[in-house]
């Protein structure tokens, strides 16, 4: 049994969504999984289910903000049989024309937080998704008819208030479509583990090149987290 997943083998599906917050770990099973979901860890609040999504196994599991709290949580879903990681989460939108609510897939992860990289032990590892995920994200969200849908490059974070005024602007010139905070150690440990991963985000907040940020109100992040979770659902159980 992990140290921080009271867990056992068998526990969890082998397809796993990974919000970082508990209380949405907790919606996303009782709003989006089928009736008969259990828990199956309380460790350090960090709440996980498991349970069937239109009759096929799945499971959510908290992981925390940031990579090094996330990267405890993969590891360890992962030491548990997990095969397919799924981060459902926010971000931080770079883009113009981006707008709050929106879909992000991240394709690939920028390190600006360093722990992927002394994870990877190379200078320049560039983490990234796994296709297959990608393309049904792609191709679920655009027959969802589920509004804009952005693939493309992302950058996890380790600093959420960045005393940086030009940090927003040197993301967004690299083509940057947002920025969060776990996906860059999800997809390395993914790629050293062989299992498959991808982060979906919804928009929470637009990032001006000045430094500038605005905040998503509560009602429309959960119309864009509703949106874009029965989505993520479906591609977990792909
Ligand atoms: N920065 C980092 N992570 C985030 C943000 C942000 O502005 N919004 C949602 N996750």
């Amino acid at each position: 049994m992990p140290i921080h997943l009271r867990a056992d083998v068998g526990d969890y599906a082998p397809n796993v969504l990974c919000p970082g917050d508990p209380v949405r770990a907790q919606y996303i099973a009782e709003t989006f999984f089928d009736p008969g979901f259990r828990q199956v860890n309380k460790e350090r609040g960090m709440l996980g289910f498991t349970g069937t999504f239109d009759g096929k196994p799945i499971s959510v599991q908290s992981t925390g903000m940031g990579c090094p709290s996330a990267g405890i949580v993969f590891e360890e879903l992962i030491m548990l049989g997990a095969t397919r990681l799924v981060r459902v989460g926010t971000c931080g939108a770079l883009q113009d024309g981006m707008a709050m609510g929106d879909t992000v897939i991240g394709v690939s992860a920028s390190a600006d937080d360093q722990t992927a990289l002394r994870y990877a032990a190379m200078d320049g590892y560039a983490p990234c998704a796994t296709f297959s995920l990608i393309e049904t994200a792609a191709q679920l969200s655009r027959a969802a008819d589920a509004g804009a849908v952005h693939v493309g490059p992302i950058v996890s974070s380790g600093i959420f208030y960045d005393p940086d005024p030009g940090t927003f602007a040197r993301w967004k010139r690299l083509g940057h479509l947002g920025v969060e905070m776990e996906a860059s150690i999800l997809y390395t440990i993914a790629a050293v583990k062989r299992v498959e991963a991808l982060a979906i985000m919804t928009v929470s907040d637009l990032l001006a090149e000045s430094g500038d940020t605005e905040r998503i109100s509560d009602d429309e992040l959960k119309a864009g987290v509703d949106k874009m979770m029965r989505i993520s659902c479906a591609v977990a159980v792909s």
